[in-house]
């Protein structure tokens, strides 16, 4: 008999979840595991989900197992494995008469959503039951969503990934090398344009990026503020923001931890920062993630960084502590 995981989407009516959703169960992200599906979104838009199902029967993915959607989220967590935490607002929308612009305009308004996800995941998850904040300002909602949930042997990340394709497709056409090639792909901080994207610890074919990189004028002038920038890019490009990507980067980072890591590779998601790397404690910071032979998922933590990346991550964990101190009434 076939293994099963049971993996939690919310937001499944959106943009990210459409793409998202029949790659979780084509027998490429979770190998030959049964995927069982809870899809979730809010009672106003649930039964559109009805629709999405029926697609999904219609596709004969041959590793679907169960499928169900609901508005209650605390049935969908019973014993879940995985969770995409998807649903919430994104930038480029009116809200309320406003348009939203910032990450920081979202942190009220989607804050709330991960407190009563977060103890449903605690008392309902697995114990070790990984989640993955999507929905922004994803680190500052993993840290609720962590808080509320109160279990230690849960897994809380927050994406990073996207940033790392990104960093990784503007090298490749710089050094004119294939994506494959690059490995050590660091994003450090917050998923914001404060994120500092690593340069100087990646490798290209086991040579050093950076050397073959050469060149800061491109790196502080192109590299940096492209991919710091590149979702506002998309906004502004679309009319709404990445979705197509970030599914991609989503279903990256679960494949990223149901497999180990290559020796000398690492990879890139937000966690619960412990102090390691001088990084302050408390908040969820992008970091080098590897997941053991075992399957644990770890910090990386013989990466060696410079006085200029030190003070590039600074700008970004100050923005964490900031983001922490602005939703201080969701963490008690
Ligand atoms: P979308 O508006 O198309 O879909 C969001 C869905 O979430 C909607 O269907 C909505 O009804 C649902 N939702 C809202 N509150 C919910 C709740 N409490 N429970 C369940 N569902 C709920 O948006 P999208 O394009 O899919 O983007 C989703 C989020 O992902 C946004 O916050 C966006 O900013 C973020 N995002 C993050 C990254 C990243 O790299 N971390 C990249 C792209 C987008
Ligand atoms: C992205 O990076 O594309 C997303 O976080 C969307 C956004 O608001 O930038």
């Amino acid at each position: 008999m076939k293994d099963r995981v049971k993996v939690v989407v919310t937001g499944a009516a959106g943009q990210i979840s459409y793409s998202l959703i029949p790659r979780l169960v084509d027998g490429h992200t979770f190998e030959d595991k049964i995927v069982d599906l809870e899809l979730v979104e809010i009672p106003q838009v649930v039964n559109k989900l009805e629709g999405l199902v029926m697609e999904l029967e219609d596709s004969n993915f041959p590793n679907m197992g169960n499928v169900n959607y609901t508005a209650n989220f605390e049935e969908a967590a019973k014993d879940a494995d995985w969770f995409l935490l998807v649903g919430s607002i994104p930038r480029g929308i009116v809200f309320n008469g406003k348009k939203i612009e910032e990450r920081a305009d979202l942190l009220q308004i989607n804050g709330g959503i991960f407190v009563g996800q977060g103890q449903a995941i605690g008392k309902f998850g697995k114990p070790d039951a990984k989640i993955l904040v999507v929905g922004n300002p994803a680190n500052t909602n993993a840290l609720i969503g962590r808080h509320a949930a109160n279990n230690e042997s849960q897994l809380w990340m927050a994406m990073t990934m996207l940033d790392s394709s990104r960093a990784r497709s503007v090298l490749s056409k710089k050094l004119n090398i294939g994506i494959g090639e690059i490995s050590k792909m660091i994003i450090w901080g917050n998923h914001s344009p404060t994120m500092y994207p690593d340069f100087e610890n990646i490798m290209v074919n086991g040579l050093s990026g950076k050397d073959l990189i050469n060149d800061m004028s491109w790196v502080e002038n192109e590299f940096l503020p492209v991919v710091q920038q590149r979702g506002k890019a998309v906004i502004d490009s679309r009319g709404a923001s990445s979705a197509t990507s970030a599914a991609k980067a989503a279903l990256d980072t679960v494949m990223a931890c149901e497999r180990p890591t290559q020796s000398g590779d690492c990879f890139s998601a937000a966690v619960i920062s412990d102090g390691s790397y001088g990084l302050p404690e408390g908040i969820i910071c992008g970091m080098p993630l590897m997941t053991t032979p075992d399957g644990k998922v770890e910090i990386v933590r013989d990466i060696i960084l410079s006085d200029l990346a030190k003070e590039k991550i600074k700008i970004s964990t100050d923005e964490l502590i900031d983001e922490r101190a602005a939703v201080e009434d969701l963490l008690t």
